[in-house]
Formats: structure tokens, C-alpha cells, sequence
């Protein structure tokens, strides 16, 4: 399994290989590989990996040692976990098939699992388009884009999608400290399909949608809670705050497999905690004291009363988001 180094990006474009189930769990805890959908296909690709390489006779064992290892790579993405059951499904009902054949389908299913990521964005990007504003600027924060799923992005399929439709739209992307998603990545991304892109530094972004110039926010989701809760980017509250009190409409772009309606609130939703030196060195160099204490959640969760509308690929979901939520979750594809 081969995927993109996007610690190395924009300065390198480097590529990863992984030949072990233990490879694509160190991608995904080293953010080689990171984004809630992106994460979730890795998982698909790396439970597939792990039983084409494991024991045919003590495959129930393996499968769940694969599951496992997988599982405590991040604990914030609810992707990883849907896709983790996805496998663990099919795995179920192929009990008792050959072993080969139970390979082979479990390859597969990861596969058509990255193909429906790349649909849904696509459709995401359709339902979401109509609401940006034509004519005006997009704030987005982090990297929900390609990079972060298995093509064409949530937040930034939206954006795509609505350039695609013939809007004059440009982005302003939040650069996204401390791991910079936003200036390494987003503005890299925008810049490969000559879409406009200008890089804020996270505290400009009050100033910004003070303004007048932002249209609306769009950002993407790590999980969202049965009453439209948010966990996104460590950033993402303090922008949505920004956003109601200007009047911009704050859009949040997630596919269903991001809901995770077995909570009911974002408080229940746990939060990663990254390592110290994100915060205190900048790509290897110190920018703080020795041993200064550090606090780096790399999430936070905003309230659904920010929350304008959710973006899915079936449709869009308002407040009361406790209802929109559970028809969107239950409708047919
Ligand atoms: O820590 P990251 O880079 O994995 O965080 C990513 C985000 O917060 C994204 O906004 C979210 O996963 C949605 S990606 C389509």
C-alpha cells in the first residue's frame, strides 16, 4: 500500500510504502496519512494487508489483533472505527470460505471502500455547492480536501464543486497550527487545481470574517455527535464563534460515516492528545523554552448552535440537528 508523505508536503512529495497491517497503524499515528475519511480507507486497506499476510489457522485471532492494533492508532476520527466494522462484517459472514477467498474479498472491500469515499465527495460537493455564495471568499480551516479522504475532499470537494458550477469563488485557508494542515497542505492542494488560495495565520481569521469578505466557512469533521456537535481541527470552535458573531454562515462537510449518533453530544466525544513538540518546535526547530508545559488536544468540539448546516452526501441536515441527523443517517444512499 503505497500513499502519499504528507509530513513531507509541500516541500517534498515523498511516498510512503506499506508492507505490514504495523506499517499502515504507524502511518496513520505518524499522520503520514491523516483526515477522517483518509484515515478510515487506510484502516479498510490495512485490515486487507494484515489478513493476506496472516495465519490461516489462527485467522479469527489475527483479524482481531489487526483490528486492535488499527484501533489505537486515533482515537478522535470516527471513520477509523466504521471502517474497522465495515471489515469486521464482512469478515463475519465470510466465516468458513477459503481462506484465499476471504483475502480477496476483504482487498476488495477496502477498495470499494476508498471508490464510495471518492462518490461521496462528489455528491457532498453537489448538495454543498448551492450554498457558497458566488462572488465571495471561503474560510476553511485544516485540510479537508483530497488529501484528507480518498479524493475530491469534503470541505474542499464543496469548494470544487461550486467552482465547477461556474461560482467566482477564492479560499482563505487558516494556516492550522501546530501541525500547518492548512498552509502545507490545503493551500498545496488548492494551488494543483488553480483554485485562488491566500494563507491566514489562525488569529487573523476574526479579523477576516469581521470584514465583510467571507461568504461562508466551510470546514470538514472528525465526528459529529447525534445532536450536530462537531469535533474537528483544534481551531475549528474558536472560528465558528467568529463566524455567528459576524453573521457568516459556518457549513460543516462530513460524510454519514462521520456521524456517530450513539452519543448524544459532542462532550462524550474523546479528544486526542498530540505530542509536545508539535507545539514547541517548528519542523525540528525549538520555539519555546526547554521543558515549557504544553497542552496540544488536537480537536476541540463546537457547539451545534454555531453549526449554520451539515453537508452530507445525502442531503443537507439543519437544527433541530438531533432529527435532521437521525433521517439523513437512515435514508437511503
Ligand atoms: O489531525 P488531522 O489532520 O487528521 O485532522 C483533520 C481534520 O480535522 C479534518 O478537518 C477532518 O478530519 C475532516 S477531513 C475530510
Amino acid at each position: 500500500m503505497v500513499m502519499i508523505d504528507q509530513r513531507r508536503l509541500p516541500l517534498k512529495e515523498e511516498y510512503v510504502t506499506c508492507r505490514t497491517y504495523q506499517d499502515v497503524a504507524c502511518a496513520i499515528r505518524d499522520m503520514v496519512i491523516r483526515g477522517a475519511p483518509a484515515i478510515g480507507v487506510a484502516a479498510a486497506m490495512g485490515v486487507a494487508l494484515g489478513v493476506a499476510h496472516a495465519a490461516a489457522d489462527k485467522l479469527d485471532d489475527e483479524f482481531e489483533r489487526i483490528c486492535a492494533v488499527l484501533a489505537r492508532t486515533r482515537p478522535t476520527a470516527v471513520n477509523l472505527f466504521w471502517a474497522l466494522e465495515r471489515m469486521r462484517k464482512l469478515y463475519h459472514t465470510l466465516r468458513g470460505r477459503p481462506v484465499a477467498e476471504i483475502r480477496d474479498r476483504l482487498a476488495a472491500e477496502a477498495q470499494q471502500i476508498r471508490l464510495e469515499d471518492i462518490a461521496i465527495n462528489q455528491a457532498m460537493g453537489r448538495h454543498g455547492a448551492e450554498l457558497v455564495p458566488d462572488g465571495k471568499t471561503v474560510l476553511t480551516h485544516c485540510n479537508a480536501g483530497a488529501l484528507a479522504t480518498a479524493g475530491y475532499g469534503t470541505a474542499l470537494g464543496i469548494i470544487r464543486a461550486a467552482v465547477e458550477a461556474g461560482k467566482k469563488v477564492d479560499v482563505f485557508a487558516g494556516e492550522t497550527r501546530p501541525f500547518l494542515q492548512g498552509a502545507r497542505l490545503t493551500v498545496w492542494e488548492l494551488q494543483q487545481d488553480h483554485i485562488p488560495a491566500t494563507l491566514i495565520t489562525d488569529n487573523m481569521a476574526g479579523h477576516f470574517l469581521k470584514s465583510g469578505r467571507i461568504g461562508c466557512v466551510v470546514v470538514g469533521a472528525d465526528r459529529i455527535a447525534a445532536n450536530g456537535d462537531v469535533a474537528n481541527k483544534i481551531g475549528t470552535y474558536s472560528v465558528a464563534v467568529l463566524a455567528k458573531e459576524n453573521n457568516v454562515p459556518f457549513f460543516v462537510a462530513a460524510p454519514v460515516s462521520t456521524l456517530d449518533l450513539s452519543l448524544a453530544s459532542g462532550d462524550q466525544i474523546p479528544i486526542e492528545r498530540r505530542p509536545d513538540e508539535e507545539v514547541t518546535h517548528v519542523f525540528g526547530t525549538a520555539v519555546a523554552p526547554p521543558d515549557t508545559p504544553v497542552e496540544n488536544p488536537a480537536f476541540d468540539v463546537t457547539p451545534n448552535r454555531y453549526v449554520t448546516a451539515i453537508i452530507t452526501e445525502r442531503g443537507v441536515a439543519r437544527a433541530p440537528y438531533t432529527e435532521s441527523l437521525r433521517r439523513l443517517a437512515a435514508a437511503a444512499c
